[in-house]
């Protein structure tokens, strides 16, 4: 059996997955948002800190099996140092005491493979990668070989839900809450600009969006005054603006790839609007579409595991002392 950390951001979490079968036998992830949420964003001290609380009681519960865990794997990046280096020192010591092997998970791929928890990998895909960190589309035709196609310029898409929740006076994270609120808004009330919508440019942009929602706050008399109604229009109108975004581009690589299957990964690819609009997308391209379980689109060691174990076979391993954060 495969032990993963994830600590990169707000959630500490840990699975036992088998690796010959790929089953999840144990998961528990402890998430952070209602001590970040007063913060109106995630407070990288405390993040740490909460970590180093939580990560050890989560532990004692997968103890039960420790036992049959021949090799560890944790996420070294990218994300918050003082975050990630709680689980790393974590994993580095179970494999120093149990003289396992330890394997370093790029936090990007750990999303990519929550495609393939509980099966087996397949490929090649288009990946769209829309999480709080990240807005990319990538090509990847096996584990060694991932290309870079689309990136954001600027903000990522989630940080931009988080941030528009937070000039409304919401809560963090904000996209469950913007999603929420925006099914009883109407989407044509404002209209917010379409990023790069005339440039031949195949990248994302979020900062333009976010600046014309501040000014249209702004407009409406601020954050206070805002009526529910308000709320749910301007949710509504920003929601439809950047799915639209992603859709032109997304179109763009589809008219120049060859590649059939196309998958949506990463915490904002739980938005049902988006992955509705990609659907219908995909449909028109006629293209496969594959998502992420619900349960494992937001950050979780379970996907960190599952991309272990592929490392795990091709025996491709490092001495655990050497293992040091991302760069
Ligand atoms: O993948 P993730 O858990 O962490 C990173 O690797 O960044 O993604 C977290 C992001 C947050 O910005 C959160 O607001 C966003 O995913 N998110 C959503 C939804 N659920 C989570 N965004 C839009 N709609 C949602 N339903
Ligand atoms: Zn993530």
């Amino acid at each position: 059996m495969i032990l993963s950390i994830e600590s990169s951001c707000d959630d500490s979490s840990i699975a036992i997955t088998d690796i010959n079968n790929y089953q999840v036998i144990f998961h528990k992830k402890i998430s952070q948002e209602k001590e970040h949420n007063k913060y109106g964003g995630v407070v990288p001290e405390l993040a740490s800190r909460l970590h180093l609380i939580d990560l050890p009681y989560i532990l004692n519960e997968a103890k039960k099996f420790l036992n049959k865990v021949s090799v560890i794997a944790v996420t070294n990046g990218p994300g918050l140092s003082v975050s990630l280096l709680q689980g790393i020192s974590m994993a580095k010591s179970i494999a120093v005491i149990k003289n396992i092997p330890l394997i370093p998970v790029n936090h990007l791929y750990g999303h990519i493979y929550s495609l393939f928890i509980g099966e087996k990998d397949s490929f090649p895909f288009l990946i769209l990668l829309i999480s709080g960190g990240h807005t990319q589309i990538m090509r990847m035709k096996s584990l060694d070989d991932i290309i870079l196609i689309a990136n954001s310029i600027d903000d990522s898409i989630g940080e931009t839900f988080d941030k528009i929740s937070k000039m409304m006076g919401l809560g963090y994270p904000g996209g469950s809450i913007i999603e929420n609120l925006a099914q009883n808004g109407d989407e044509n009330r404002f209209n917010f600009p379409i990023p790069l919508q005339h440039s031949p440019l195949i990248a994302f942009s979020f900062s333009g969006i976010k600046n014309s929602v501040r000014l249209q706050i702004e407009k409406l008399g601020g954050k206070d005054k805002l009526s529910n109604q308000d709320k749910s229009d301007i949710s509504a109108s920003f929601q439809k603006s950047s799915t639209l975004h992603l859709l032109q581009k997304t179109t763009k690589i589809f008219k120049n790839s060859s590649i059939n299957n196309f998958a949506i990964v990463g915490g904002v690819s739980a938005n049902l609007y988006i992955r509705t609009k990609l659907t219908s997308l995909c449909k028109k391209f006629d293209k496969k579409i594959k998502f992420s379980d619900l349960k494992y689109c937001s950050d979780n060691a379970v996907m960190i595991g599952r991309y272990g174990i592929e490392i795990y076979k091709k025996q491709n391993f490092i001495s655990p002392y050497e293992i040091d954060l991302l760069h």
